[in-house]
């Protein structure tokens, strides 16, 4: 038996060799039934057999068990090298990533985002803005018109009249968003983006209009810019200005247009321009976009391009 049990070479040979000697009829079960009538030296030669058939059993059978979990860690290895499905990543438009940076850097400042239709009325798009119907102006821009005389905004401007007329005075907030112009060309698109910033206070003047504009600038395009404010004409500032940035090649860029809010649009929306005053700016989201990502086309904006959105997006 104990060659046998040496040899067996499966757990199912080994089971049966076990039966063989400890099962009900087993070799070994008879003999230890029949010790009865036996001398104590050979009931002690069939316990010490005993045992010693016992521990050989033992051994094989975590010998031919761990053969067994072997033979299964072999065949069953998980390879971890193997290619997996490729996953595609999406990444951030540059215009949202401007928005957020944007957002982060006057929030800092005390400013306060609001939002507004992108179909407006006239009196926000124009009256309140001082802008009524026979004023000039409108010509400055080539508004898309509305059946029902609403029109496509033209400019985020409109956003300031609708936190006025909520909020009154005093007042913190920009506004970013898209606007609406008929026009198409390299550089320009039926639709764009504007960023809108208005400060209404007490004692706001020109220098805090430059102080903002210079601050939210150079902190968006991280460095020390110099800005340039140019006199201009919107029908809602006065004084109104231009401002430029001086570029890294030298060259002074174009950025927007601003100004201290003219009275009538104070009093359009009840609050007292005696007692209150203060600037609002307003420029091109599209544009900042550009110049801090180097970007050349306008148009790949909107094109949908996921190679163009691959190389430029975050
Ligand atoms: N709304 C003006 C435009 O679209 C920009 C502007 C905003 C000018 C606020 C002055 C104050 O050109």
């Amino acid at each position: 038996m104990k060659d046998k049990i040496k040899k067996a070479n499966s757990l199912e040979d080994l089971q049966a060799l076990y039966t063989e000697t400890f099962g009900k009829n087993g070799t070994m079960t008879q003999k230890l039934k029949n010790m009865a009538n036996l001398s104590n030296n050979e009931r002690a030669a069939i316990n010490a057999e005993n045992a010693e058939l016992r521990q050989l059993f033992k051994e094989k059978q975590n010998e031919l068990e761990l053969a067994v979990l072997n033979a299964k860690l072999a065949t069953e290895k998980i390879d971890v090298t193997l290619d997996n499905e490729p996953k595609t990543r999406g990444t951030i438009h540059p215009l949202t990533q401007t928005l957020k940076e944007i957002s982060v850097i006057l929030e800092g400042l005390g400013y306060t985002l609001w939002t507004g239709p992108e179909i407006e009325d006239d009196w926000h798009n124009f009256t309140a803005l001082n802008t009524p119907d026979y004023h000039p102006a409108r010509d400055m821009q080539d508004t898309f018109f509305l059946e029902n005389g609403n029109v496509m905004r033209t400019q985020t401007s409109a956003v300031q009249i609708r936190a006025m007329e909520k909020l009154g005075a005093p007042i913190k907030m920009f506004a970013i968003g898209a606007t609406y112009r008929r026009e198409m060309d390299t550089t320009h698109l039926p639709s764009f983006h504007q960023i809108e910033g208005l400060y209404i206070d007490k004692n706001i003047n020109m220098s805090d209009l430059v102080g903002n504009l210079r601050t939210l600038l150079s902190k968006f395009f991280e460095r020390d810019l110099e800005l340039r404010i140019r006199p201009s004409y919107f029908p809602f500032t006065e004084p109104s200005v231009e401002f430029d940035i001086k570029w890294d090649n030298g060259k002074w860029l174009e950025m927007g247009g601003a100004g201290m809010v003219h009275p009538n649009v104070l009093r359009n929306c009840n609050i007292d321009p005696n007692e209150y005053q203060g600037f609002a700016f307003g420029f091109g989201w599209d544009r900042l976009a550009m110049l801090k990502y180097g970007l050349n086309d306008l148009r790949a904006f909107t094109d949908g391009d996921i190679r163009w959105l691959k190389n430029t997006g975050f």
